[in-house]
């Protein structure tokens, strides 16, 4: 079976090491596993929650476009799109806002923080929180269900919205009585799921204590050079547990690499040193691709084309025709034709007559035929066999004139004209 992996990055800020480490690397490698079918997608309509400067969400569209394509991404190989040139998810969240739990989105992780945040400053608790921040785990749902991914490679703080995705999926799944969407898991992989910042803290924009992936050699060293560390001198042994400078290393080295870097801390390699070393070991890797990346950058039309032809694919292979069978799931249908086979299904439940055949304590056999709410509208004399009695059954089924009813095997408990109606709704539903 093909296992399909779907993972997507807002389209704010300029492209990190930890957006690398985290998510792009891991996703490319993926791309190229057997029996994989990769989705990767620009989640431009995310980034208007935060940013909301036209010109900086242009730009870093095509950074994080370029980005991805230099990071070793094959557009004919894999699903690569814009998050808005495909307006089905857009059309999919509505449909997952109207049976998403509002209760489970006050729980979501980025809300709540800005609603504790707002408490503890004594402000109104949803001051300055608009709806897009709310509803981000439904868009965000959407992108995941609409193509039906089984894996999201996310970092340890989106594991809460592939739940939420799970959780609205299925409640979608469950309200229209049908498995119309697979239940995505998160995809984690526990070495370098978050990355650490130049502070020590995770590597986040909102630190402001990034590196940025394709930044120019001679910058990325002096970063590289600002990453804390402790006051330890040369030759002091220094604590791999706890350096961000180690964690670094970590997510680049191979294993052995890394435990002969760990045997340098022991050794007491200065920090200098240390510096010098990670950052040959990011730049090794890290230079073919920021080449790549330039080149890139430098021909805009042509990466517009790329992500218009992927998402044109995409929406004619999957989008367009799943929206189309959401839309009759949930009602929203062509007005001239009729639910013949689910109004069977539900008015035989519920508001239909019935022919009732039982045996009664003299050992003959009756009917009875039954209106919805089970009065009494036809009560037949009793019957040699049971035989017998089905047939007339099948006889009155037919019945369409009022001297049908005039057999001295049934009696009439209510007027003829209402027995034949009550029979007609009876065929119109067995039709
Ligand atoms: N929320 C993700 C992030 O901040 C970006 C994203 C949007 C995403 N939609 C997605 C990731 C769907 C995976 C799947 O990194």
């Amino acid at each position: 079976m093909t296992t399909r992996v779907l993972t997507g990055i807002t389209t704010s800020g300029t492209p990190h090491l930890g957006n690398y480490v985290g998510a792009v690397r891991p996703a490319v490698a993926a791309s190229r596993a057997a029996d994989t079918e990769s989705f990767y997608f620009l989640a431009d309509l995310h980034s208007l929650i935060k940013a909301q400067d036209p010109a900086r969400t242009q730009r870093s569209t095509l950074e994080i476009a370029a980005t991805w394509l230099a990071c070793g991404l094959e557009p004919d190989k894999v699903w690569f799109y814009r998050q808005s040139d495909v307006p089905e998810i857009t059309e999919l969240t509505w449909f997952l806002t109207c049976v998403a739990g509002k209760g489970i989105l006050n729980r979501a992780h980025a809300y709540k923080a800005a609603v504790d945040k707002n408490v503890a400053e004594g402000e109104d608790p949803d001051a300055g929180v608009s709806a897009g921040l709310f509803m981000y785990p439904v868009l965000m749902a959407a992108d995941i269900l609409i193509f039906n991914a089984h894996q999201v490679p996310v970092g340890r703080d989106q594991i809460q919205h592939i739940e939420m995705a799970r959780d609205f999926g299925q409640r979608f799944n469950h309200v229209y009585g049908k498995a119309y969407f697979t239940l995505p898991e998160a995809l984690i992989d526990d070495n370098v799921a978050t990355l650490p910042g130049l502070d020590g803290r995770k590597m986040s924009k909102s630190y402001h204590n990034t590196i940025p992936l394709f930044a120019p050699r001679e910058e990325l060293k002096k970063l590289v050079f600002s990453i804390l560390t402790d006051s330890r001198g040369p030759g002091e042994p220094k604590d791999t547990e706890g350096s961000a400078l180690f964690q670094l290393y970590q997510a680049f080295g191979s294993t052995e690499e890394t435990r002969a870097f760990a045997q340098k801390f022991a050794d007491g390699i200065s920090w200098g040193d240390a510096k010098q070393q990670l950052f040959e070991r990011i730049d090794a890797e890290i230079a073919p691709l920021r080449e790549k990346y330039e080149a890139l950058m430098a021909r805009p039309a042509d990466i517009e084309a790329i992500l218009r032809d992927g998402a044109r694919r995409l929406r004619e292979r999957y989008a367009t025709p799943l929206l189309a069978e959401l839309r009759h799931a949930v009602g929203l249908r062509d007005l001239s034709q009729q639910p013949v086979v689910e109004a069977k299904a539900t008015a035989s439940k519920a508001a239909l007559p019935a022919f009732k055949q039982y045996r009664d304590t003299d050992g003959r056999f009756y009917f009875k035929l039954t209106d919805a709410e089970g009065n009494v509208l036809v009560q037949s004399n009793g019957f040699d066999s049971p035989k017998d009695a089905g047939r007339l059954i099948g006889v009155l089924k037919q019945a369409e004139q009022a001297d049908a009813m005039e057999t001295p095997e049934i009696v009439l408990q209510v007027p003829a004209g209402d027995v034949l109606a009550a029979l007609a709704a009876l065929r119109a539903a067995e039709a």
